[in-house]
């Protein structure tokens, strides 16, 4: 029979959203009863969002029965007034622990090491995400910032591909060394699996996966870490909201009304979650005519400026559409990067501007 102490430890990856403990740490499972195999507890709320409600109890049942209770039945309640006073009692408790003696080692989560997370999320697949956070990483670089990217779309991974990276990460020391590429150092999924072949994670496992991501691999010295979000308001995104409560967060759309409907509810999460908003990103915004440069807005118009007014932030770029001139023959080739020099190399060196100066 499982006991208490095996469903405590099972939340122990669940960190509530507005204080960063975990759950169990924090006292927000309570009330556990455990007959035979069903198991009933009460959990406290921080946040009052439907969403994260709901997100939340999938994944305290998933990580019950994997500690192997049966059926789960949870009871929810807000944080009242007393409870609110413990969990930040707690919070300043753990601030003080002393650091462990592994310090070499920099903790990149923590808010502490000065890392600007830009987490990069869109409401669909396919606008554009990945193809932004490449650029957006590349232009940084070049403007001479240490950058790293996570692809932290565990299913859809897409980065290396796009980068032209063909090489996987060495182990030093037994830690992950990124792989770099035009100056930007990266991690993704795609490293880690065998001639492309789906990978079946479950929820705390992708947590976990995640967390990896920032703690066995070695960033050196990085200022910048863009986390390339799986599409929607899944696990991996909440996780991240949840893991890097500090990140702040760009929304990638196109300029078509339903993709920008879509992507309010990425941007409502975050917003729920209490990630600040860095802005939105309109991808695929026009076609201009190499001839006579007139724009044709095929996609229609307006779709990630009323985004942008929808979530309160800015419309920080539009992006036409049209692939990078690039050729295989050349030396650095890779199918996603746009050259400096060009017109859309240019609008990603401006949107890298507004990024520095927003997180200065
Ligand atoms: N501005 C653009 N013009 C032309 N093609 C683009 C543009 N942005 C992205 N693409 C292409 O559209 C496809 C989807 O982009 P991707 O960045 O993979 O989207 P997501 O990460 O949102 O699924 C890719 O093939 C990419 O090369
Ligand atoms: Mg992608």
């Amino acid at each position: 029979m499982v006991t208490k102490e095996q469903l405590l430890h099972a939340v122990r990856h669940l960190q509530d959203p507005e204080f960063h403990l975990d759950l169990a740490e924090l006292h927000f499972v309570r009330d556990i009863m455990i007959k035979e195999d069903h198991v009933s507890a009460t959990v406290l709320l921080s946040v009052e969002d439907e969403q994260y409600k709901r997100s939340l109890e999938s994944q305290i049942v998933k990580a019950f029965q994997q500690a192997g209770a049966g059926s789960v039945h949870l009871r929810f309640r807000p944080l009242s007034e007393f409870d609110r006073n413990e969990a930040a009692r707690k919070l300043q408790e753990s601030a003080v622990e002393v650091q462990p003696a592994d310090s070499a080692v920099r903790d990149i989560l923590d808010p502490a090491s000065g890392v600007h997370f830009i987490a990069v999320a869109s409401g669909k697949g396919g606008v554009g995400k990945s193809t932004v956070t490449v650029n957006l990483a590349v232009a940084l670089a070049r403007m001479g910032k240490k950058v790293g990217i996570v692809d932290a779309d565990i299913y859809g991974f897409s980065v290396p591909d796009m980068l032209g990276i063909e090489e996987r990460p060495e182990l030093v020391h037994n830690r992950i060394i990124p792989v770099e590429r035009f100056g930007v150092k990266v991690i993704s999924m795609g490293f880690f699996v065998e001639d492309n072949t789906p990978v079946i994670w479950r929820g705390p496992m992708l947590g976990k996966m995640l967390r990896n991501f920032f703690q066995e691999v070695n960033w050196g010295d990085v200022e910048y870490i863009l986390l390339d979000l799986p599409p929607g308001t899944g696990d991996v995104a909440l996780d991240v909201h949840q893991m890097i409560p500090h990140s702040k967060e760009i929304i990638v759309t196109t300029p078509h009304a339903t993709a920008a409907f879509v992507a309010a509810r990425a941007g409502a999460m975050a917003i729920h979650t209490k990630h600040e908003m860095l802005g939105v990103v309109e991808n695929m915004s026009y076609y201009q005519c190499n001839h006579c440069g007139e724009k044709d807005y095929v996609f229609g118009r307006g779709g990630g400026g009323k985004l942008a007014e929808e979530l309160h932030t800015q419309l920080l770029a539009q992006l036409p559409l049209g692939a990078p001139d690039n050729h295989i023959a050349e030396p650095d080739y890779s199918p996603s990067v746009y050259k400096a020099e060009s017109e859309t190399g240019k609008l990603y060196m401006d949107l890298a501007q507004q990024v520095i100066a927003k997180l200065r």
